[in-house]
């Protein structure tokens, strides 16, 4: 090994050794030769989880509930059987966009901004939710078609702690090199997450502006 490698690597040793508490960043792959790649930099991450956000996916008694739907739709009635004049349902059977049955707090959302513009936002929506937190996340349906998922992993249970992003970038994303060949990326970091609560023990998190390392190539046939 070349000295001057050796002098890098214990650079790089010394640097990881003084940054012990943060998380590694892995360092972007260089792509094939006459290839662009692509920069993903999270400049906004907000996720909100309420403490009385409707919970599909993890509580039961959500899941039981049920609650009075008003004729003229688009709101919620008291949850009392007897007077329900509209639909008396299972608050997590209906796809109702705007999400807080009676009784029950702001949903649960997710944003997640890119620098180059890209927005995923996920709001709570009964049975069509993602699961937050728990992979992917809503970067729009014609972004999907192309393929591009981007996940987030994570908790809004610790005041301190480490989420985890992938991005997939899609094969109706892919960039062209030099050559006219089609290259698609995609790449994953850790990053610290931090959470505040208010007096009602709603959480906010967010996270510092955080690159996505491009850690993998992939040609595309055109
Ligand atoms: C284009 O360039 C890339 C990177 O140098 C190479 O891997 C690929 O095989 C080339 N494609 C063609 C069709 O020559
Ligand atoms: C029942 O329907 C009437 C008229 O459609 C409406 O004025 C009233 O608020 C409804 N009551 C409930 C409990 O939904
Ligand atoms: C916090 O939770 C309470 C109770 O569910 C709710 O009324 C309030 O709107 C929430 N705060 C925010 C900022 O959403
Ligand atoms: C949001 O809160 C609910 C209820 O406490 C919990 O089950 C869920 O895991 C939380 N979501 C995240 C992303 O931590």
């Amino acid at each position: 090994m070349a000295v001057s490698s050796i002098q890098a690597l214990v650079g790089l040793l010394s640097l990881a050794h003084s940054v012990t508490s943060m998380t590694l960043r892995p360092r972007s792959i260089t792509p094939p030769a006459g290839c662009p790649i692509p920069t993903w930099t999270v400049d906004n991450f907000k996720l909100f989880n309420g403490s009385h956000s409707l919970d599909c996916v993890h509580n039961q008694a959500d899941i039981d509930t049920k609650g009075c739907l008003c004729t003229g739709a688009g709101h919620w009635c008291p949850p009392v059987e007897a007077t329900c004049n509209g639909s008396w349902v299972n608050v997590c059977w209906t796809g109702m966009p705007n999400y807080a049955p009676w009784g029950y707090g702001p949903p649960e959302t997710l944003d997640i901004d890119f620098a180059d513009g890209l927005q995923c936002h996920d709001q709570y929506i009964g049975y069509r939710v993602h699961d937050i937190g728990n992979g992917a996340s809503n970067c729009g349906y014609a972004d999907r078609g192309q393929g591009r998922i981007v996940s987030f992993y994570g908790s809004s249970h610790q005041a301190q702690s480490v989420g985890h992003m992938d991005y997939i970038l899609g094969s109706g994303h892919a960039l062209k090199c030099d050559n006219g060949s089609l290259i698609t990326y995609s790449g994953s970091v850790d990053f610290p997450l931090t959470c505040t609560y208010d007096a009602y023990r709603n959480a906010t998190c967010t996270a510092p502006v955080f690159d996505i390392p491009v850690l993998d190539y992939q040609w595309v046939s055109s």
